[in-house]
């Protein structure tokens, strides 16, 4: 090997070192100037069927329970799995304009509450392909709501913010819900 070659292969190195971090597994801390963030309100209906040949959100795991909880669609400690229409209206066959997809586990010991870990999802106009994602409890007993946003994919990569809901209806027998969303996005 050249001189010169060495010290080309040294160089080379160096440079992978320092543009790629590949000596370390974390690059140069940078200062940091975010873009103008823009807000996005969305407004649609959700509807989650736990009834029938087709329910849209199903149980995959609950507690064994002996107390008064289990004549509840979801007692404490059931775990649903869901892949909800999201629709312009609140009628079930009104324009579908996206889906909401993942979990939410009944964790109130005393009061109904749900916490959610659920994808919203749009398959129509500007938002489709986007999603934000929702962690946050769900005090279902109270008619309106809010729900915290946490991030999101896309146009709404990045995203923060809220989601004010609003039980259109509700059946207490068998869990089926249609709830209003109203939802305010920041992102960028
Ligand atoms: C939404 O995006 C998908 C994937 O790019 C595309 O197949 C579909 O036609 C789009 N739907 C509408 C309504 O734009
Ligand atoms: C609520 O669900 C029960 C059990 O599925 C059903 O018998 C009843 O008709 C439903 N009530 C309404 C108002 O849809
Ligand atoms: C949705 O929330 C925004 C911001 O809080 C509010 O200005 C707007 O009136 C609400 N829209 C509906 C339909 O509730």
């Amino acid at each position: 090997m050249g001189k010169k070659t060495g010290i080309i292969l040294v160089a080379f190195t160096l440079h992978l070192c320092m543009s790629f971090a590949l000596c370390e597994y974390y690059s140069e801390t940078l200062p940091f100037s975010p873009k103008q963030q823009v807000v996005t309100n969305l407004h649609f209906f959700f509807h989650d069927t736990l009834s029938g040949p087709e329910p849209s959100a199903v149980l995959i795991a609950k507690p064994h329970l002996t107390g008064e909880d289990s004549s509840s669609p979801t007692p404490f400690g059931s775990l649903m799995v869901m892949d909800d229409p999201l629709t312009l209206g609140p009628h079930p066959k009104s324009e579908q304009i996206g889906n909401a997809r993942g979990m939410y586990v009944s964790s109130g010991k005393h009061v109904p509450t749900l916490t959610m870990y659920v994808d919203f999802g749009f398959t129509s106009g500007l938002f489709n392909g986007s999603s934000f994602t929702v962690f946050s409890r769900n005090p279902i007993t109270e008619k309106e709501r809010e729900l915290a946003v946490v991030g999101g994919r896309g146009r709404f990569r990045m995203a923060t913010g809220v989601a004010q809901l609003n039980t259109y209806s509700v059946n207490l027998t068998n869990g089926d819900a249609i709830v209003e969303y109203n939802v305010t996005l920041y992102h960028y």
